[in-house]
């Protein structure tokens, strides 16, 4: 079998940050404490003036490039994934394309190019699409451009206000590839949901609490099924497990059921039997409202215990660092989780390569996919040309007057004028509106 998957990754935050702690918190009259313990996060990303999906997606690309060596020749597709798409027909990627086109002799025009829409799984699933166009053998030799691009913003004075981000991840995805191998077998969750949903319209309709209900459930869901294809599951067999983080506090939520659901039945369930009992069975109640409040218990009892609490710290909590410091990415969300485990790894000498990664996908609305991928040797090389961190430390930290003018600028029913924030240089800036009401793009030396 052809070993396909991540060759190269690369990672844009948009250039502001709000301190949800510091400058948030104060202004909503919360306790920071809801930001930092009870969501998990630190700080969200915001765009500049001139930045957007398509130039932190074309700068994430850009850089990618440039680091692996490659020419548009070597790209036979390009995929974007985006919910904060500002076009119904033309898609991103032609944007993104035309921008590397301006600073590349070569040019795309053999390129399929396309814009994948599930809220944020589509970035999976435009990875997903990447990797069968390789083993159908259709690439030519050719790699395929992935970029999860999103700026997550939600209503002034809705809930929601509390998990915005912004910023793009691009993959190059290969045969034989550096950093990670997907698994053929693949598991999905996927039911007609409501829980959040953009009916042409820029800021999302959510029911917060319901959507992470809906999430758990599709990703329990999505759990079965890809045991069904790969066999039992069992928390030893994962080096690290990046889910879709729209906060870190939504992960912990999830990764104490999949760790319930992964020692059902296995000699760890057997081991912690003498403190917190068994697993409640559906059969030993009468009803399920006393099933209900025995699994509630059982898991409470669990998060506690310290066979749990190591294997989250060593399996879970290395995949939140980056995403507790630039909230919500939506599409890109899941894979600066894996990101931010693969640098962990690297920075730790874990002896990573030949391990496995489960990764738990969603988008609302909703699906979850859960599939493994095999760590490659040459991640460690990979990683160490990231330079994530420096991003995250050098972005303009905006007061609170600054984050009102700036959502305010991206937001499209405004047409707000704002001097930006920080000096763009090296990178693409959005330039204005052309004829056809078309986005505009220059680069900047
Ligand atoms: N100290 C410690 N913890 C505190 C605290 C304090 N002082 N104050 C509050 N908290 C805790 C709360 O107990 C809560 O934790 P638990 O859920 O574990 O109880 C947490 O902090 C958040 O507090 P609230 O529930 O009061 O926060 P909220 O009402 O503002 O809503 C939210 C939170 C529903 C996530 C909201 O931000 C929202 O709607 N976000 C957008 C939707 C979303 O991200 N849903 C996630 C699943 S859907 C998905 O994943 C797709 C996607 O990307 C959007």
């Amino acid at each position: 079998m052809t070993s396909v998957g991540i060759d190269a990754i690369e990672v844009r935050t948009g250039r502001l940050k709000l301190d949800l702690a510091e400058t948030f918190a104060p202004e909503k009259g919360d306790d920071p404490a809801k930001y930092t313990k009870g969501l998990g996060l630190f700080a969200s990303s915001f765009p500049d003036a001139y930045e957007d999906i398509v130039t932190m997606g074309a700068n994430a690309a850009y850089s990618l490039m440039e680091r692996e060596g490659l020419e548009p020749e070597d790209i036979g597709r390009i995929d974007v994934a985006t919910e904060s798409a500002f076009d119904n027909s033309k898609p991103v990627s032609t944007y993104i394309a035309g921008c590397l086109e301006e600073v590349y002799d070569g040019d795309f025009h053999h390129a399929n190019k396309g814009e994948r829409k599930f809220a944020c799984i589509a970035g999976t699933q435009s990875l997903d699409d990447a990797v069968n166009w390789i083993l159908a053998g259709r690439n030519r030799g050719r790699g395929a451009l992935v970029v999860a691009t999103d700026t997550a913003l939600y209503a002034r004075d809705s809930s929601g206000e509390a998990t915005q981000g912004a910023g793009a991840v691009a993959m190059y995805i290969t045969e034989d590839p550096d950093v990670v191998e997907l698994s053929t077998e693949q598991g999905y969750g996927s039911a007609d949901e409501t829980d959040f949903l953009k009916p042409n319209q820029q800021f999302p309709s959510v029911d917060g609490k319901r959507s992470m209900q809906v999430y758990l459930a599709r990703m329990r869901e999505a759990l079965e099924d890809f045991e069904r294809a790969a066999g039992d599951t069992h928390p030893d067999d994962y080096a690290y497990i990046p889910f879709h983080t729209p906060f870190p506090g939504m992960v912990r939520k999830a990764a104490v059921l999949g760790y319930r659901h992964m020692i059902r039945g296995t000699e760890v369930e057997d081991e912690l039997a003498a403190d917190i009992g068994r697993q409640p069975r559906r059969e030993d109640f009468d009803s399920r409202e006393e099933f209900d409040d025995a699994i509630s218990t059982y898991v409470d009892d669990l998060t506690e215990t310290d066979a749990y609490r190591e294997w989250y710290a060593d399996t879970i909590e290395p995949t939140l660092s980056i995403s507790s410091q630039v909230g919500n990415w939506y599409t890109g969300s899941v894979h600066i989780a894996r990101v931010s485990a693969l640098m962990h790894a690297a920075e730790n000498d874990v002896d990573l390569a030949g391990q496995e990664l489960l990764v738990a996908s969603y988008g609302s609305g909703a699906q979850a996919e859960i599939h493994a991928e095999t760590v490659q040797p040459g991640f460690v090389d990979e990683v160490a040309q990231l330079d994530v961190d420096d991003q995250i430390d050098d972005r303009y930290d905006i007061t609170f007057e600054e984050y009102e003018q700036i959502h305010d600028r991206h937001n499209h029913e405004k047409s707000v004028e704002l001097e930006p924030f920080t000096q763009p240089e090296g990178e693409f800036v959005f330039d204005g509106w052309g004829p056809m009401n078309e986005r505009k793009y220059t680069f900047v030396e």
